[in-house]
């Protein structure tokens, strides 16, 4: 605690006082898909364990409060209607029972609004279509709004506002930040009118954005919080993105317009991960780093200098996103010191709700890690939205399911074969319950795959060891034995008779039948996945990757036959090493199993990089000169390379499950032993059979 001292120091907030210096920044979950905008069960119990976990306050993410317009697609949360209040009513009252503060983000989609669920056109400062805006989808013309227009939907938020106050809330934060509606009109990029909404001064275009602070204030009442969250500076804009200096302006005007606390975070327009700095190293670093963020260390604080700016021109207080929970120690000299007065979290609060609470108890270390894996996006961009996961904490948004961690009925002794997240998982989550627990692994580590997924893909951004360590940690809290180094047999089952076996061992690569795969040329993951565990056996994978810069096994050129996930990241660690590589896939798409954030970024690094990425082949065979394929448009061709690396998708392995029937009378399996798939999966898996056992 005294080493967090400041993080953990209440922070007056226009009215209302937080109780530290922490808040969940509003990030939308997808947790109401399904309930028509409607505040869904799942959704209070999300918001519920940030405030149960000790945050100061929940920005709970935005609702549509101008439907189906102000949102990009019309399956979020509402509160354009009376009718909403009841559901949001609970949410806060739960909020509050745990001693947070409430607020709601409000923003507006502007042309950020999909027309393919709707049908309408986007609305605009000013009439922009493709390419200008690259996002649109289908390529289509923005509204541009009427004067009058603006005023009904100025209205709309001023309303919601007074929803949101009936509702409980202790206020709003208007997000006028990236390039919907309301930051569009701030931005000289986007906006091209000259009537009193205009570009040509600071005023007219902050006038919507004013407007909405002033008539909150007015008809809530001035103790009801308004905060605004904005862009800092702007990159990618050609020259007429906003700059530090205005960015100060605009939080001057609306501080005079009655504001009561800033956010502030830069804004790159065309990078999808600008929001999240340390993706700014993925999967290197990048060229066009923006020069105004700090970047000294690696995205905790890059957001500091625009922040730190605003803060020295007003008086209220000023917060800023963006990797903390990397940084904590930063965090608190950065509140020390005066450079912002709290800082906001999203995904290390996904990844753990209790963060704030462990700070304050002094048990960081049980903290769990958030990976920076973007997992939690994934919800928004799948064809069917489902509600956010997160790759390594399998509780969120199971609350309903699970009530915490229920004390077993009967204590069991269970073994659990394999030390992969999902034995991992299964033996913390048992252990929890009360069963007494002994995990073995087969590896000399712990991890199962993930120390040699970690070597090949580097320790950052994504860093698989923190995962280990801290199952490691928890696992010894909770006395689970460990024995690494030892396979379990049923022999060895039928000398321990444990109650209960787990079987988390994995899956199997999946064998080919191309001709001559048999060639000196072919190095099958198999014998790649052995000669890394060996290695690990006496190096940590950050070590052994500084040591393949120097040397590898894998001649100057290599095919990798395979472009999911894993052939990806092989041909990024080949790319990073000098190899000259191609990706050859029988599908239509790369990187299935992957995140669609991540691998899209990855398939235009690996390009950029020279790689070549051919979809659609068939395998023909291999030779002496390298992968003969036929291409996508029926031609027959050889693609010359020293190594070849079959990469093919997992298949299950359930063989020892099937070895231990018999002998054990309760078998469980978990993970890609019988569903081969990400972390994520194996956590949820490990978790659900520890839930049941
Ligand atoms: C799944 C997801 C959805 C988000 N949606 C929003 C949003 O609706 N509004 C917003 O202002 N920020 C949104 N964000 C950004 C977060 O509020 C936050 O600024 C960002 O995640 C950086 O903080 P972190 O490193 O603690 O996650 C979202 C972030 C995530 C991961
Ligand atoms: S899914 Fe990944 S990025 Fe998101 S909170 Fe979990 S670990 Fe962090």
């Amino acid at each position: 605690m005294r080493r967090y001292r400041y993080l953990m120091s209440p922070l007056n907030v226009g009215s209302i006082t937080w109780k530290n210096r922490i808040f969940k920044t509003a990030a939308g979950s997808n947790m109401m898909v399904g309930s028509n905008g409607y505040v869904s069960e799942v959704l209070k119990q999300y918001y519920w364990s940030f405030a149960r976990g000790g945050a100061g306050c929940i920005f709970v993410e935005s609702p549509d409060i101008d439907f189906p317009l102000g949102m990009p697609v019309p399956t979020w949360l509402r509160l354009d209607d009376d009718k909403f209040i009841p559901g949001f009513r609970e949410l806060v009252d739960g909020i509050h029972r745990y001693g947070a503060k409430a607020c709601i983000q409000f923003w507006h989609a502007g042309p950020w609004h999909l027309k393919i669920f709707t049908g309408l056109a986007p609305l605009a400062p000013s009439p922009h279509c493709e390419p200008e805006i690259k996002f649109l989808f289908p390529p289509t013309t923005c509204e541009e709004l009427s004067i009058e227009r603006i005023e009904i939907i100025t209205d709309k938020f001023i309303q919601a506002a007074e929803r949101a106050r009936i509702a409980g809330f202790d206020g709003v934060d208007v997000n006028c930040g990236a390039n919907h509606l309301l930051g569009s009109f701030m931005s000289r990029f986007w906006n091209y009118r000259t009537d009193l909404y205009g570009y040509d001064s600071l005023e007219n275009r902050s006038r919507f954005t004013v407007n909405i602070i002033r008539g909150i204030k007015k008809r809530c009442g001035n103790d009801f919080n308004v905060g605004v969250l904005m862009n800092g500076t702007e990159y990618n804009m050609r020259d007429l993105g906003n700059t530090r200096e205005e960015c100060v302006e605009f939080a001057r005007i609306f501080e005079a317009a009655g504001a009561d606390s800033f956010q502030i975070r830069p804004y790159q327009y065309m990078n999808i991960t600008c929001y999240w700095p340390e993706q700014f190293f993925y999967p290197e670093k990048k060229d066009d780093m923006p020069k105004g963020m700090d970047f000294s260390r690696r995205g905790p604080g890059a957001f500091i200098p625009d922040a730190d700016a605003v803060k020295k021109a007003i008086s209220k207080p000023v917060f800023t996103p963006g990797r903390w929970n990397g940084d904590l120690d930063y965090a608190e000299e950065c509140i020390k010191h005066g450079l912002i007065d709290a800082i906001g979290i999203t995904r290390g609060l996904n990844a753990d709700p209790e963060l704030p609470n462990k700070i304050r108890d002094g048990r960081v270390d049980e903290i769990r890690p958030c990976t920076a894996c973007l997992t939690c996006l994934e919800g928004h961009y799948l064809p069917k939205p489902t509600y956010t996961y997160c790759r390594i904490n399998p509780f969120m948004g199971k609350d309903m399911e699970y009530e915490s961690y229920p004390e077993a009925r009967q204590k069991k002794n269970v073994l659990v074969a394999g030390g992969g997240p999902a034995g991992m998982e299964a033996a913390r989550t048992a252990a929890m319950r009360g069963h007494k627990v002994t995990l073995y692994s087969g590896d000399n580590f712990l991890g199962g795959l993930m120390p040699m997924a970690a070597m090949v893909k580097g320790d950052y951004p994504e860093n698989f060891q923190d995962i280990i360590d801290w199952y490691g940690l928890q696992l010894k809290k909770l006395g689970v034995k460990v024995i690494t180094g030892e396979k379990v047999t049923p022999e060895l089952v039928g000398k321990l008779k444990p109650d209960a076996v787990v079987v988390a061992t994995g899956a199997a690569e999946r064998s080919s039948s191309v001709p001559g795969y048999d060639n000196s040329k072919v190095m099958d993951s198999q014998s790649l996945i052995e000669k890394m565990r060996t290695a690990l056996k006496f190096s940590k994978p950050s070590h052994l990757g500084k040591i393949t810069r120097l040397w590898i096994p894998i001649g100057s050129s290599a095919v990798i036959m395979g472009g999911g996930i894993r052939g990806l990241q092989l041909a990024a660690f080949l790319v990073k090493r000098g190899r000259k590589v191609a990706v050859v896939e029988e599908m239509e798409t790369f990187g299935q199993g992957g995140l669609v954030t991540t691998m899209w970024i990855l398939c235009n690094w690996l390009r950029k990089k020279g790689c070549t990425l051919l979809p659609q082949v068939t395998y023909e065979e291999i030779n002496d000169k390298g992968l003969v394929i036929t291409d996508k448009h029926g031609q027959r061709r050889t693609i010359e390379a020293e190594s070849i690396l079959p990469l093919e998708p997992l298949v299950k392995d359930e063989s020892l499950a099937k070895k231990l029937e018999g002998v054990v009378r309760e078998i469980y399996t978990a993970g890609s032993c019988n569903t081969p798939g990400l972390i994520r999966d194996a956590t949820n898996e490990g978790f659900k059979v520890g839930m049941a056992l």
